[in-house]
């Protein structure tokens, strides 16, 4: 396991440039086993959760053909199981994916439960409502989720809940199922309009994707095709924030800033200055930035994948800001760690009162999911002096090259491994 250490206290300066998408990727992936033919994905990002996927694929029987570092050749005719292991999906998060995956592909799927970061509890309800609406049976048992179909017929599904997960997992399932299924109060996030988009180019029938309601009208087969992956949304924002959270002037290229337009508004309330291109935005911060309020709700709200680094933001802030989680039960673990750096957070349920302080002070960190991590990462570079940001494997899994990309806007920072105690004491 690694660590982050980061001599901070520097505005960040220069140009980054964002990969695609990580929620995208890991949907797009299990997708792919819906083609009869191979498929070519551009704009991998080169994190921990596409490595697991393609194993998991692999194992699965497909093959696998890495053309470069950010590209894959995908043939799935061989895939001759319908099985995701525990074993397998140790350490996959998006493990749920195979469920609507190979449902769709072979009427059968037995695929043991997502994980995920800890955010209180993630049910699949919602996905296995659609996934019996469409016909199947769904059944939990020996810790395996087990769904099996003698056909899927098209079908009306309301989601209780606006979910991310849901909404893909049931589109996977039904793109081939016979007839129209009508997926009511789904969600609208870039990604699903991506998944949407790409499996549109392998013959599939789908409309409104990006709506809160999408018609996917089943088709006989999905060929195969070559398609590049939309630029992370988080990534960038995660980027964005930094740049005004150390006082700095970044250029973010390879963006869809429409992608960014919730968080944008945001940083200029906080008083950065946004400048918006074709693919870029620019993010220059002066002076401390101001007090704001943020509540965090499925796309085109806030997102809430980027509350922790905007309250990081604003824990330096002129004021009081209340920052509010719409989405997950418990998403304010990592509070913990800022107030160990100075900050003045109070946490009220799924709200935080942030009472700005001048400054933070460095502290040894450790990130409690991906996105604290990110957050930790953006504190350590807003306080003066060392801090060490343990953890790098959760942050890992959703950043390529983090601190690659941060050094090359100027930032002191370095992985380090951490021994473990047995080591320690050898090398004693
Ligand atoms: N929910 C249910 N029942 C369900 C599914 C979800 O009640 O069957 C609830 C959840 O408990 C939560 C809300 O609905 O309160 C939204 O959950 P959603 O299903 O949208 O989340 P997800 O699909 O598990 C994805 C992202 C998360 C992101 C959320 C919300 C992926 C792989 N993960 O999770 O991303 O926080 O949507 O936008 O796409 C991250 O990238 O750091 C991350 C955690």
């Amino acid at each position: 396991m690694d660590k982050f250490v980061i001599n901070g206290g520097k505005a960040l300066s220069g140009t980054v440039h964002i990969s695609g998408a990580k929620n995208a990727a890991v949907a797009i992936l299990p997708a792919v086993l819906l083609a009869n033919e191979p498929c070519t994905i551009e704009n991998l990002p080169e994190i921990s959760d596409v490595a697991t996927l393609l194993r998991a694929i692999k194992q699965l029987g497909a093959e696998v053909r890495s053309i470069n570092k950010s590209t894959v050749e995908i043939d799935p005719t061989p895939i001759n199981s319908f099985v995701i292991d525990k074993k397998m999906a140790e350490g996959m998060r998006a493990s749920s994916y195979f469920l609507g995956a190979l449902l769709g592909r072979c009427n059968r799927a037995r695929v043991a439960p997502p994980g995920g970061c800890d955010f209180g509890v993630r049910p699949i309800d919602q996905h296995i409502k659609g996934f019996e609406a469409l016909g199947a049976k769904v059944i939990i048992e020996n810790g395996m989720v087990d769904a099996r179909a003698a056909a899927l017929r098209g079908c009306s599904v309301y989601l209780d809940v606006v979910s991310v997960g849901a909404t893909i997992n049931i589109m996977l399932a039904a793109v081939k199922a016979r007839g129209l299924t009508v997926i009511e109060n789904a969600a609208r996030e870039p990604h699903i309009v991506d998944l949407a988009n790409f499996l549109n180019s392998m013959g599939a029938n789908i409309m409104g994707a990006g709506t809160n309601v999408i018609k996917i009208r089943g088709v006989e087969c999905l060929h195969g095709t070559t398609y590049s992956i939309i630029p992370d949304q988080i990534e960038a924002g995660t980027y964005m924030v930094a740049a005004a959270a150390t006082g700095g002037d970044v250029l973010i290229e390879n963006v869809i800033p429409k992608h960014l337009e919730s968080i944008i508004a945001k940083l200029v309330e906080a008083g950065a200055e946004i400048t918006e291109y074709d693919e870029a935005v620019r993010v220059k911060m002066t002076g401390r930035p101001k007090k704001c309020n943020v509540k965090t709700m499925p796309h085109p709200g806030f997102p809430t994948d980027m509350q922790p680094q905007i309250a990081t933001l604003l824990a330096i802030a002129d004021g009081t800001s209340i920052v509010t989680e719409g989405v997950w039960d418990n998403r304010f673990r990592y509070v913990e760690q800022l107030i160990g750096m100075g900050a003045k957070i109070q946490v009220d349920g799924k709200m935080a009162v942030i009472t700005g302080v001048e400054k933070l002070t460095p502290a040894p960190v450790k990130a409690v999911d991906l996105r604290a991590g990110a957050a930790m990462i953006i504190a350590g570079l807003m306080a003066e002096g060392i801090t060490e940001v343990e953890n790098t494997i959760y942050i890992d899994r959703g950043y390529e090259n983090v601190a690659e990309k941060f050094q090359k806007l100027g930032a002191e920072i370095k992985r380090v491994p951490v021994l473990s105690k047995e080591a320690n004491l050898k090398n004693a």
